[in-house]
C-alpha cells in the first residue's frame, strides 16, 4: 500500500536544507529537517579540528539552555546529548522540537552558528474513498457505466502534502494529467475508464509520500433485449434451450426453470441447458432469467413454449406408369422446428427414403416433397409416410400411392375425330337455325345423313372415354395437387352421358324444330370449355 517506508538517517536529513541555508551571524545557518519520532543532530557550524566548550540554547521568545559540554550542567532533557563534542543530537523529535537553535563555542574567541530545525510528520493514513460504487466480493470495486463517481483523498501530515491523483488503465488511456487535488468527480462513468486509480501524498519536506492504488471496474448492463429459444442438437433427440442478453459487462447470469412451479433446470453464465426427452412433454414452458449485476434488480425473463409438430398432408395419390408424382406434407405447431423424414412402410421395420434420381426429396419452409419420377407398379405403389419429429414428439401420416397404366395413342385420335364431328353437328344446327327456309329443303337429307351420324357419335362414346383419361393424365403431371380421382371419374361419366342424351335428342327433336338443337348444343359447349373442372 505505501512505498513510503524509508527512515532517512539523521545526517541525511541533516543537510537536506543546506541549499536554503544563508550565513548568519560568525556561521553558516544550517537548516535541519526532523521527523516526529526519529532522533536529529544539530552541528556546531560547519568547522573541522579541535573544538572549545560548546552551549547550546534554544531560541524562543528568550533563549534557553538545553545543553553544555561544561559537564558539570546536567541537559534541560534527558534526549539531549552531545555527540563528538560539539554536535547536539535529539532523540524523540516532536513537532514542538521545531524552531532555531544556537549554539556558542568558546575557543580562542567565542563564535554563534544557528541552525534551523524544521519538523516534518506523515503522511500517514493515507485514506482514499471513491463513493456510489459497489464491491465485489474480493474486494473490487464497480460504478455502473453512466454514474457518478466521486474520489477523494485524505492523509495525516505535517506540513500539508502534496496530493496527486493518476489513473492507469489497460489501454493507457489517461484520464488526465496528474491531479494535484484532494478530491474530484467523474460526472460520467464510460468503459475507458476502468482502471486503476492511484493517489499520492507527499510531504514536500521529508520527501517521504505514500500511494493507494485502487481498482475501479465499470460495469454496464446489456443494452439488447433478453432472448431466449429453443432447439434440437442435430443427430440427437435432445431439447436445447438458449438464453442470450449480449452486450452487458461482465457477462450476466442466466437461471433456466420450468413453468409454472419454478423447478431449476440450471443456472450458468453460458445461458445454456441441454435437456432429454424424458423431461419433456408437449406445452411445456420454460423461462429465462437473465441478471447482472448492475442491470434491473429482479433481472428480465423471457420464455419458451415447446410443442409436438402436427401434419397435414393429402390421404391418397396416384401416378401413371413412367410419369411422376409429388406428395406433398406441411407441418405446423412445432417447436423446437421439426426434422421432417419420409418413409416406405413396405418392410419392417420402415425404411427412410434417400434421395436419388427417382426420389427427390425438397423442403421449403415447413412444407417438404417428395417427387418420384419414373413410377412403376411393382415398385412404388403402396403406403408412404411422411414424419416430422422434433425433442418433444413425433407424427406421422401415410399416403397411399395408387400406380395406373397410361392410356394409348389411339385413344387421343379418336378423340379428335369425335369432337371434330361434334362441332360439325353444331355448325349444321346453328346454320338451320339461322337460315330455316334451306332447313326445309334438306331437311330430309338431314334427317337421312343423322342416321350415319349416330352411328359414329355412338362410336365416339368409348373414344370419348378414353379421351377424358388421357386428359386427367396430362393434368397429373402439371398440377399433381390437385388430383382428385373420384370427381374426375364422376365428370367422365357426366359428360359421356350428355353425349349420348345429344344424339338421343338429335333422334327425336330433329322432326319438332331446331330450337331444341339449338340450345342443346350452346349448352354442350359450354360444357367443354368447362370440361377440366369436376361436375
Ligand atoms: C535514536 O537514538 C537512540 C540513542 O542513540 C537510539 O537508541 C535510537 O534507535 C535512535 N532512534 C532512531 C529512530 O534512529
Ligand atoms: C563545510 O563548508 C565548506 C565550505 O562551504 C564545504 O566545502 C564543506 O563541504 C562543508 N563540510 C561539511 C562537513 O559540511
Ligand atoms: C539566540 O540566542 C542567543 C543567546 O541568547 C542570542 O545571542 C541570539 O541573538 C538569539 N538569536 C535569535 C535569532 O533570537
Ligand atoms: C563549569 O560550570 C561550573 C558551574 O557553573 C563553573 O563553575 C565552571 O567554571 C565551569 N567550567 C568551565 C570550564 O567553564
Ligand atoms: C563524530 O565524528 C566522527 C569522526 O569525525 C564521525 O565519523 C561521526 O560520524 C561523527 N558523529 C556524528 C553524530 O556526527
Ligand atoms: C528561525 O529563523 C528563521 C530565520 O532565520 C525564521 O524564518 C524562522 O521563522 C525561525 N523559526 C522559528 C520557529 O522561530
Ligand atoms: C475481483 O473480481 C473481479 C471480477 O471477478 C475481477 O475482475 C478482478 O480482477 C478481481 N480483483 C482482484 C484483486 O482479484
Ligand atoms: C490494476 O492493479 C492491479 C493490481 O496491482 C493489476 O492487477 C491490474 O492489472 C491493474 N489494472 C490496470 C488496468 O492497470
Ligand atoms: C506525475 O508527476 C510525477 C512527478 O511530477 C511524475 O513522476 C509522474 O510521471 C507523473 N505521472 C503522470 C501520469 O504524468
Ligand atoms: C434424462 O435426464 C435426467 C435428468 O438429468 C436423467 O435422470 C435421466 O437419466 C436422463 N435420461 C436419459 C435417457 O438420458
Ligand atoms: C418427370 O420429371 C422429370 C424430371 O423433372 C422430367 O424430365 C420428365 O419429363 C417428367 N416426366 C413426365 C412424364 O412428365
Ligand atoms: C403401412 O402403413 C399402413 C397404414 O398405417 C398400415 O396399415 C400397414 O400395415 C403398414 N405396412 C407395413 C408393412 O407396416
Amino acid at each position: 500500500m505505501a512505498a513510503g517506508g524509508w527512515a532517512p538517517e539523521p545526517r541525511v536529513l541533516l543537510y537536506l536544507g543546506a541549499l536554503l541555508a544563508h550565513w548568519v551571524a560568525a556561521g553558516l545557518e544550517d537548516v535541519v529537517i526532523g521527523e516526529v519520532h526519529e532522533n536529529a543532530t544539530l552541528h556546531c557550524g560547519n568547522v573541522s579540528g579541535p573544538r572549545g566548550m560548546v552551549t547550546w540554547y534554544r531560541n524562543d521568545s528568550e533563549p534557553v539552555l538545553l545543553l553544555s559540554s561544561n559537564s558539570s550542567l546536567p541537559p534541560a532533557e534527558p534526549r539531549f546529548s552531545l555527540v563528538n563534542g560539539s554536535s547536539l543530537h535529539i532523540e524523540a523529535l516532536s513537532l514542538q522540537d521545531e524552531g532555531n537553535y544556537t549554539c556558542q563555542e568558546i575557543l580562542t574567541v567565542t563564535r554563534w552558528f544557528r541552525v534551523w530545525l524544521r519538523m516534518a510528520s506523515g503522511p500517514y493514513q493515507l485514506e482514499v474513498n471513491i463513493s456510489s460504487t459497489g464491491i465485489l466480493p474480493n474486494g473490487t470495486l464497480y460504478a455502473a457505466k453512466g454514474s457518478q463517481v466521486d474520489f477523494s483523498c485524505n492523509s495525516t501530515s505535517w506540513p500539508p502534502p502534496m496530493v496527486e491523483w493518476w489513473f492507469q488503465s489497460s489501454t493507457y488511456e489517461p484520464l488526465g494529467n496528474n491531479l494535484t487535488v484532494n478530491c474530484f468527480a467523474l460526472l460520467q462513468m464510460s468503459q475507458n475508464l476502468q482502471g486503476n486509480y492511484s493517489c499520492l501524498a507527499m510531504n514536500m519536506l521529508s520527501g517521504r509520500h505514500r500511494k493507494v492504488t485502487t481498482e475501479l471496474l465499470v460495469y454496464s448492463p446489456p443494452p439488447s433485449a433478453l432472448q431466449c429459444w429453443a432447439e434440437m442438437p442435430s443427430g440427437s433427440f435432445l431439447l436445447q434451450l438458449t438464453c442470450r442478453w449480449d452486450g452487458g459487462y461482465p457477462d450476466p447470469d442466466f437461471l433456466w426453470t420450468e413453468e409454472p412451479g419454478g423447478v431449476i433446470v440450471g443456472k450458468s453464465k453460458l445461458g445454456v441447458e441441454v435437456l432429454n426427452q424424458s423431461q419433456l412433454s408437449d406445452g411445456k414452458k420454460f423461462k429465462c432469467v437473465g441478471s447482472h449485476i448492475v442491470g434491473p434488480k429482479s433481472g428480465v425473463s423471457c420464455v419458451v413454449q415447446i410443442r409436438r409438430p402436427s401434419l397435414l398432408s393429402e390421404p391418397m395419390k396416384t401416378c401413371f406408369v413412367g410419369g411422376n408424382v409429388t406428395f406433398t406434407c406441411q407441418v405446423s405447431g412445432a417447436y423446437p422446428s421439426a426434422r421432417i423424414l419420409w418413409l416406405r412402410n413396405l418392410t419392417q421395420p420402415e425404411v427412410v427414403i434417400q434421395p436419388s434420381s427417382h426420389y427427390v426429396i425438397a423442403q421449403n419452409g415447413l412444407t417438404s416433397t417428395l417427387t418420384i419420377h419414373n413410377c412403376s407398379q411393382d415398385l412404388d405403389e403402396g403406403y408412404y409416410v411422411c414424419r416430422a419429429e422434433n425433442s418433444v414428439g413425433v407424427r406421422e401420416v401415410d399416403i397411399w400411392l395408387s400406380v395406373k397404366e397410361p392410356l394409348n395413342i389411339g385413344g387421343i385420335v379418336g378423340t379428335i375425330v369425335s369432337l371434330l364431328l361434334l362441332g360439325l353437328v353444331i355448325v349444321l344446327g346453328l346454320m338451320l337455325y339461322y337460315s330455316p327456309v334451306f332447313c326445309w329443303k334438306v331437311g330430309n337429307t338431314f334427317r337421312r345423313q343423322d342416321m350415319g351420324d349416330v352411328m359414329v357419335l355412338v362410336d365416339s362414346e368409348e373414344e370419348e372415354e378414353e379421351e377424358e383419361e388421357e386428359h386427367a393424365a396430362v393434368e397429373e403431371e402439371e398440377e399433381a395437387n390437385e388430383t382428385e380421382e373420384l370427381p374426375k371419374e364422376r365428370h367422365k361419366h357426366g359428360h359421356v352421358h350428355r353425349v349420348t342424351a345429344l344424339v338421343n335428342g338429335d333422334l327425336e327433336r330433329m322432326g319438332n324444330g331446331l330450337q331444341d338443337l339449338q340450345d342443346d348444343s350452346t349448352e354442350q359447349q359450354s360444357d367443354i370449355t368447362e370440361e377440366d373442372r369436376p361436375v
